[in-house]
């Protein structure tokens, strides 16, 4: 059984769930065609840093195994083409739902609160979130997407740039905030019994529950692409270009 320690090799964690790899990526401290069979250990005492800085991101990601969702849509796209289709279905989606939502809470919460201290609590959280989700969308447009739209030329391939050795830095950032939405999302769900209505719900009630589980249900698909698809892809062409590929 895989047991994530300092003495696991590179090549393991690959074999176990790509996802770390990718993390180890972001990180700057491997790419891809560095020899496999270093350790942990080995590897951050090149960079010398504490092997349990990297274990501790590396369990986080282990933990936070993905969700069984078909992106084969955005599979044969460009780089550029998965920035825009991000942009117009999930960031557009987001600023749109987003303030009327947080208002509609809020009028539910003062609604029905006084009964239920898990909507003043349900409040507290998606205000947070709802300001969370507008900074990391903001920090995507104007640092990790023009650095992807910088890497590649209109027809698809790649071309040199001066940001081509910088998208791993965003990239952790984005990854360690999409850690954070889920767990909110969770806590979510579990406020909401699932975004059940109650009985006594009015048409306010109904509707937050209506527009909380749509958040829920595209801020999902959204990681999960990004996480999935368009930060390795982001890498894979940031490592292509170191090659001069
Ligand atoms: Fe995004
Ligand atoms: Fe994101």
């Amino acid at each position: 059984m895989f047991e994530l320690s300092s003495e696991t090799k590179i090549a393991e964690l690959d074999a176990e769930n790509p996802a770390m790899i990718r993390v180890l990526k972001s990180t700057g401290m491997y790419s891809e065609g560095d020899d496999a069979d270093r350790t942990i250990d080995n590897l951050c005492l090149d960079f010398g840093l504490n092997p349990m800085i990297i274990l501790n991101m590396l369990a986080r990601v282990q933990a936070e195994r993905p969700p069984d969702i078909d992106i084969s849509e955005l599979e044969g796209m460009t780089l550029v083409q998965v920035v825009e289709h991000i942009e117009s279905e999930h960031h557009a989606f987001l600023r749109e739902i987003l303030p009327v939502t947080v208002e509609l809470v809020e009028r539910v919460a003062g609604e029905y609160g006084a009964g239920d201290d898990r909507l003043i609590e349900l409040q507290a959280l998606f205000t947070k979130l709802a300001d969370e989700l507008e900074n990391h969308m903001l920090h995507e447009e104007e640092a990790l997407f023009p650095m992807c739209r910088d890497m590649e030329a209109d027809d698809g391939t790649i071309k040199p740039t001066r940001c081509g050795d910088a998208v791993g830095g965003p990239i952790a950032c984005m990854e360690n905030d999409h850690i954070v939405a889920k767990q909110a999302l969770a806590s979510l769900r579990e406020l909401t019994d699932n975004f059940t209505v109650p009985e006594a719900a009015d048409e306010d009630y109904r509707e937050m529950l209506e527009r909380l589980s749509r958040v829920d249900q595209n801020t999902v698909v959204h990681i999960h692409k990004e996480d999935q698809l368009l930060f390795p892809r982001a890498l894979d062409t940031q490592a292509a270009l170191r090659n001069g590929s």
